[in-house]
Order: structure tokens, then C-alpha cells, then sequence
């Protein structure tokens, strides 16, 4: 039986369903990151609940979950704390003021006692919609124009950086000195004179660029460890090239910390490899998987967000809702002990699945901080994206996820993506996953077709 006859047979109310919503809803899903063409294949899965590390859907199918929402589910689902909180809040104040209030200041307070790159602190709605206003406030600080990041990096949807991110190589020219190429229709393509891509853990390109260029550069805008190609940790002192030559030519540097904020360190990638920005975008994880973003930075970088020069504005910015929910995902991810037992969790899945991918003889590696990695099926290093378009076998990574899903593990289908755990699973969770794992890895490394109905 091929992976879609089996996934038909395990899934007739998601079928029915994504009928359904493809009549009222373009695409059938609410984004497109959840369409088939973007690894969703013969259909995204239409869930029905969530509790804790596990997922159920309509079929009755349950899923130990390292999708996490793409991520925001940093405590796993409902988590009765953080659901309680915000129960709790609307009950006793409401949703949304359009004013000020006390429990905004404590949910501010708490982030700038975890991040210790930020000082201050603006929540809002979307990590899009963070990254777009650092991007525009380093401009306004600096009274620059240029901003400097790099290929398979994502810092969401805004016209200003929606270039380059899983770029085609033949449109975008030497890996030395690439040629921003917008990612979707609709961009206007004057922006990209405004922007400088490089191939990232290059430091050479990189400051040849600043040397040329560094004056009429705003910000560098780096996703510190990147997630958008499946995992890339940066070199070692590459954080901090960016840093001393941003410092050096009087630019901002920015981290774009919506995926790692909070992820395998309470304090981010920032605290984890010791290197501080001078803006900071979070989103993801913020807030315990309740919708909320923030920009923050030191009270330099926001000094014209404080003297009101710089407008950010936003009608549900810091409403009830994300505040209730950032004051308690905080309060949770304080517990001492708690990082260093889910990363040792995530190592242990980590190794287990390269350990049972190297018995297969699959050309195979995991890159990641414990709580968040991709299992590479690359034949050579990857570095950047340049290195995972030559050396990644993108189908083999699909087969994986096939063989994973028929058997109840769920994670994002795309070997560009990554596998969160949170810090609610559990070892009962690892075992299982490499349970699956032994035997789905001994499917893709025969080249055995999906057999496998339970
Ligand atoms: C690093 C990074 N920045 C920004 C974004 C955009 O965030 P959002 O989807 O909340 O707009 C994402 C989303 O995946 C991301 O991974």
C-alpha cells in the first residue's frame, strides 16, 4: 500500500473535511505554510484536540507532537496553568482596553528578567509583525536604509524581508555575493535594492560586505541559530563577528529570537551562546501557544519607541489575552531544572534517532540544541543554505515523515523545518518515538514502500 492509500484509509473525516473547507476557505487551510504544496501530502491532517505532548484528530488518530503549532507550544497543549491564567484574566478584567494596564507590566517585567538582551519591551500580535518593526526602528535609529540577512533564513511575510529565504541558487547567483530574490508574487522588487543577502556562517562574504558597505547599513537581521533550514547552528564566533563588525560600523544588530526565544534556554539563543543584540523578536514559545509577539531591545534601541518618535502601534497590541499569557508561560518556564531536563530529553531522542539511522546505514545526522533539532538526511555538512541545496535529500526526509505519521508520531513533512519538543514530554514519549523510529527508518533505508495501517 503506498503512504497515500494508507493515509486515505486512516483519514476519511479529514478528507471530508478539507472538501469542506476548500469551498469557504482558499486552499482549505488558514495558511498556506498548511497546503499540500508546502509537504501537507494528499492533505493537511484536520485535528480535533490536544493535550499535553499529544495530538488527536478527527479520526480518532493520536500523535505523539513534535510540530507544536510550528512551535509556539513550548508547554505542550492546554497547559493547565497558562489556560487557567488567562480563563482567569478575561474573567476578572476583559480582552482589550485600548489602554494600559497593570498586568501588561508584569508580563514585561517577566520577559526582561528571562531575556537578557531586552531592557524594554513591546508586545504585538505575529512574529511578522515583531521583525517588521525592528527592521523599520533600526532604520529610524540609524537613519540608514540598508538591512543585511541572509539566505534560508525566514523573518515572516513583510515586503521589507520576505527575500531569499528557501531561494532558488540559479536565480540567486554567486554564494559570495547572492542577489536578493523576492519570495512571492506581490513584493515590490525595488525593495531589494534595499537589502544586502549573504550566505550566512560565511564570515569572509560577510565582512568583505561590512567593509564595502557597513556605513549605510540599519541593522544586520540574523535568525541566531537557524530553524528555517532545519537546524544550522552558528560557527563558533560567528554571533560574535556580527556583533563586533555591527558595532564597528555604527549598524544595529538584531536577533530574530521567534523561534529560539525560550526554546532550549529561558533566555534564548542570546544567553545560550552569550552574544547580546540590540533588538530582539520573539513570538513563538512567548507565550505558552496563546497568539503573542514582542519586539524588546536595550533602552537605546528603544528610545524613539519611548520618546513616541517612532510609531508602533497596534489595535490588540499587549491585550489581555497575550498578557495573562506571557505572565504565566513566564512563571512556568522559571522552574528551576526545567530546561536542563527537557534538553537532556530531546538529546536522548536526538541521539537515538541518529544512532538508529547509522544501524540503517542512512546517511543521516541531527543538528540541534536538545528541545529543538532536525535529523539531516545529508550527504556532507550544512553549513548554510547553499550547503543544505547541495547535500540534502529532501524526499528521503518526506519517506521518514510518512513512515512517522502511520505510525503516530507527527512532525512538520519538510526536511527544511525542524522537531520541537516541549517541556512536557516525557521519556514515555521518547521511547515510543524511537520505538516508531526503529522501524520507519528500516522502511526508508530499504526503500520499502508504506505497509504500515495501525
Ligand atoms: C524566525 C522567524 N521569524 C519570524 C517568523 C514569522 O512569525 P509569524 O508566523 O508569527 O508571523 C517566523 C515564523 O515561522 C520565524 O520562524
Amino acid at each position: 500500500m503506498t503512504f497515500t492509500e494508507a493515509f486515505n484509509v486512516r483519514t476519511p473525516n479529514t478528507r471530508a473535511l478539507f472538501e469542506r473547507a476548500k469551498r469557504t476557505i482558499p486552499g482549505g487551510a488558514g495558511s498556506t505554510a498548511r497546503l499540500p504544496r508546502n509537504g501537507w501530502n494528499p492533505s493537511p491532517l484536520f485535528m480535533a484536540e490536544g493535550t499535553g505532548s499529544r495530538l488527536v484528530d478527527v479520526d480518532g488518530n493520536s500523535y505523539i507532537d513534535y510540530l507544536l503549532g510550528l512551535g509556539p507550544m513550548i508547554l505542550g497543549h492546554r497547559h493547565p496553568g497558562v489556560t487557567a491564567a488567562v480563563q482567569r484574566a478575561i474573567a476578572d478584567y476583559g480582552t482589550c482596553f485600548g489602554l494600559p494596564y497593570e498586568l501588561e507590566i508584569e508580563a514585561a517585567e517577566k520577559v526582561v528578567a528571562a531575556v537578557p538582551g531586552i531592557e524594554q519591551v513591546r508586545f504585538t500580535n505575529s512574529g511578522s509583525e515583531a521583525v517588521g518593526t525592528a527592521v523599520r526602528l533600526a532604520r529610524a535609529t540609524t537613519g540608514r536604509r540598508l538591512i543585511v540577512r541572509f539566505e534560508g533564513h525566514y523573518h515572516g511575510w513583510q515586503d521589507t524581508v520576505y527575500w531569499s529565504n528557501h531561494v532558488d541558487v540559479d536565480l540567486a547567483g554567486p554564494a559570495d555575493h547572492p542577489r536578493p530574490v523576492a519570495m512571492g508574487p506581490g513584493v515590490p522588487a525595488e525593495l531589494g535594492g534595499t537589502l544586502e543577502v549573504l550566505t550566512w556562517n560565511d564570515p569572509d562574504s560577510f565582512v568583505k560586505l561590512m567593509d564595502r558597505r557597513g556605513d549605510e547599513v540599519a541593522a544586520v537581521l540574523t535568525e541566531p541559530a537557524v530553524f528555517n533550514t532545519g537546524c544550522i547552528l552558528p560557527e563558533p564566533g560567528y554571533l560574535e563577528l556580527l556583533r563586533s563588525e555591527t558595532r564597528k560600523h555604527g549598524a544595529m544588530l538584531i536577533f530574530d529570537e521567534v523561534i529560539t526565544g525560550f526554546r532550549f534556554a529561558r533566555g534564548g539563543a542570546q544567553e545560550w551562546f552569550g552574544v547580546l543584540p540590540d533588538l530582539t523578536t520573539l513570538a513563538k514559545g512567548l507565550g505558552g501557544g496563546f497568539p503573542v509577539a514582542a519586539v524588546g531591545g536595550t533602552t537605546e534601541a528603544m528610545r524613539l519607541v519611548a520618546a513616541g518618535k517612532y510609531s508602533h502601534s497596534g489595535t490588540y497590541n499587549a491585550n489581555v489575552v497575550q498578557c495573562a499569557a506571557v505572565s504565566a508561560t513566564m512563571d512556568v518556564l522559571a522552574q528551576p531544572g526545567l530546561y536542563e531536563r527537557q534538553r537532556a530529553l530531546g538529546y536522548r531522542l536526538a541521539e537515538g534517532l541518529s544512532t538508529l539511522a547509522a544501524e540503517r546505514g542512512l546517511d543521516a545526522y541531527v543538528e540541534g540544541l536538545g528541545t529543538v533539532f532536525q535529523l539531516w538526511f545529508a550527504d556532507g555538512p550544512i553549513r548554510n543554505w547553499r550547503d543544505a541545496v547541495a547535500h540534502a535529500d529532501e524526499q528521503l526526509f518526506t519517506r521518514w515523515y510518512q513512515e512517522m505519521l502511520l505510525r503516530g508520531v507527527l512532525f512538520h513533512p519538510l526536511q527544511f523545518e525542524n522537531l520541537f519538543v516541549s517541556l512536557v514530554h516525557d521519556d514515555r514519549d521518547i521511547d515510543e518515538t524511537l520505538n516508531a523510529a526503529a522501524d520507519a527508518l528500516s522502511v526508508v533505508a530499504t526503500g520499502r514502500r508504506a505497509v504500515h495501517t495501525a
